[in-house]
């Protein structure tokens, strides 16, 4: 192929490549394949990711002071050691792009830099997250990655980032598949492995693409810290724990391993009673959604360190079968969750959404609670279960009695239920 067919001069930093027909040839192939053979980083999230995020209790007000400090307070608290890892900065962090197009990071916020943030986190065993939005400006109003998706990848590569939440606004025009497609694509050919945040809010439904785009997406818009009330903000509105609860209904198939309904992250701590702090947090638990803490950790209470501590229901969410719980029954305002764990055990939530507390009754000779998505039967008519309340860790004795116990207004029981040999 003569030379001057074809040929293309690319611009790499400040060499310049020539490259001929076949060379162009070559290129297409290794781009081609790249498309073909590209995927999100596998097994980043094999269990719902746990770790905390700025934007519930401080909106805009971040600082590498406030990110710092929430490090330390992850470790002294005990939250590390209950395996939370990811410290989240979310939208504001942002300066201005230079005249290169890199993004920097507000200077008098973040007078250190990214990376020196980044390493001072990784000493404390913990992983950095940061926030950027698919379109031409973040929620905030901060610059957006739209147009310049694989430079702001390369850029948080270079800092050491390990997690990206990946919002929606601004994007008029922009398809989601495609658009949260470009950012894993960027994030793959950067090479640092980093946890892909979906944050889609589930209008153009994620749960039906995002599974080798990310590694969770969100379900629906934003919490708001209450039980049962929608907050509305004019164009658009923040909801509840209860409201959340209910828009995740048929979701459950979607999720699984390394794929997960991000039901927002956690106002644990952020106004509502304990019963209702403990109730959110149950479900968040049962539901296989990430357990992003969204508190002050460095203030919080002894009740909410005890909650967002409890191992027992950490351990239900982090459950390595990976099945999302199920309504099995709904009477007097009072749910029967039930989720499904490894070694044939499974866990009972039940939900009392009364304001007032009421008396859950629970037969088990005479329900059939059977998963068609895990094929598995919980056979009380042959198999004995012992019970342990999860929240208070005693005994409740086992499944040859009726269930009968006092469930607090706004609040759960969760029990464990192992088979007796
Ligand atoms: C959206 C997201 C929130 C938060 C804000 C930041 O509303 O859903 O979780 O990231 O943007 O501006």
């Amino acid at each position: 192929m003569p030379d001057f067919v074809d040929t293309v001069v690319l611009k790499n930093g400040n060499r310049k490549m020539k490259i001929n027909g076949s060379g162009i040839a070559a290129l297409a192939c290794l781009l081609l394949s790249g498309v073909v053979h590209a995927q999100k980083f596998e097994g980043l999230a094999k269990t719902p990711q746990l770790g905390w995020n700025s934007w519930n209790k401080f909106g805009c007000d971040v600082s590498e002071q406030l990110i710092r400090e929430t490090a330390d307070a992850m470790v002294a608290s005990g939250m590390k050691d209950a395996g939370y890892l990811y410290v989240n900065i979310d939208d504001c962090w942002h300066g201005e792009r230079d005249a290169r197009g890199f993004i920097h990071p507000n200077q008098e916020r973040f007078p250190s830099g990214m990376k020196a943030l980044a390493d001072y986190v990784h000493s404390k065993g913990l992983k950095l997250g940061i926030y950027s939005d698919a379109g031409w400006k973040t929620c905030g109003g901060k610059p957006g990655s739209r147009g310049y998706e694989y430079q702001d990848a390369l850029t948080y590569a270079e800092w050491g980032i390990d997690y990206l939440k990946y919002d929606w606004c601004n994007t008029e025009g922009l398809k989601a598949e495609g658009a949260y497609l470009t950012m894993r694509e960027a994030l793959r050919k950067a090479g640092r492995p980093v946890l892909f945040s979906l944050c889609e809010w589930g209008d153009n439904k994620p749960w039906d693409w995002g599974k080798n785009v990310g590694h969770s997406w969100r379900t629906t818009g934003d919490i708001h810290p209450c039980f049962d009330c929608v907050e509305d903000h004019g164009t658009w509105k923040s909801w509840g724990v209860t409201y959340i609860l209910d828009m995740q209904e048929g979701l459950r198939v979607h999720a699984g391993p390394d794929h997960w309904n991000d039901m927002d992250m956690l106002e644990v701590g952020n106004g509502m009673s304990v019963e209702e702090d403990r109730a959110h947090f149950t479900i968040w638990a049962m539901m296989n959604s990430p357990l992003i803490a969204g508190n002050d950790l460095r203030t919080m209470s002894k009740d909410t360190t005890a909650i967002l501590t409890r191992k027992p229901v950490i351990a239900l969410n982090q459950d390595p079968l990976g099945v999302q719980a199920f309504r099995h029954a709904r009477r007097d305002g009072l749910e029967y969750w039930f989720k499904p764990l490894e070694h044939g055990a499974w866990a009972l939530m039940v939900l009392n959404r009364n304001a007032e507390a009421r008396k859950a009754g629970f037969d088990w000779k005479t329900e059939q609670v059977r998963d068609e998505l895990s094929k598995r039967e919980a056979a009380f008519g042959n198999t004995r279960y012992r019970l342990v309340d999860l929240w208070s860790g005693r005994s409740l004795g086992n499944t040859s009695k009726p269930l009968a116990a006092q469930v607090s207004a706004h609040g759960v029981l969760l029990l464990q239920l192992s088979a007796m040999q």
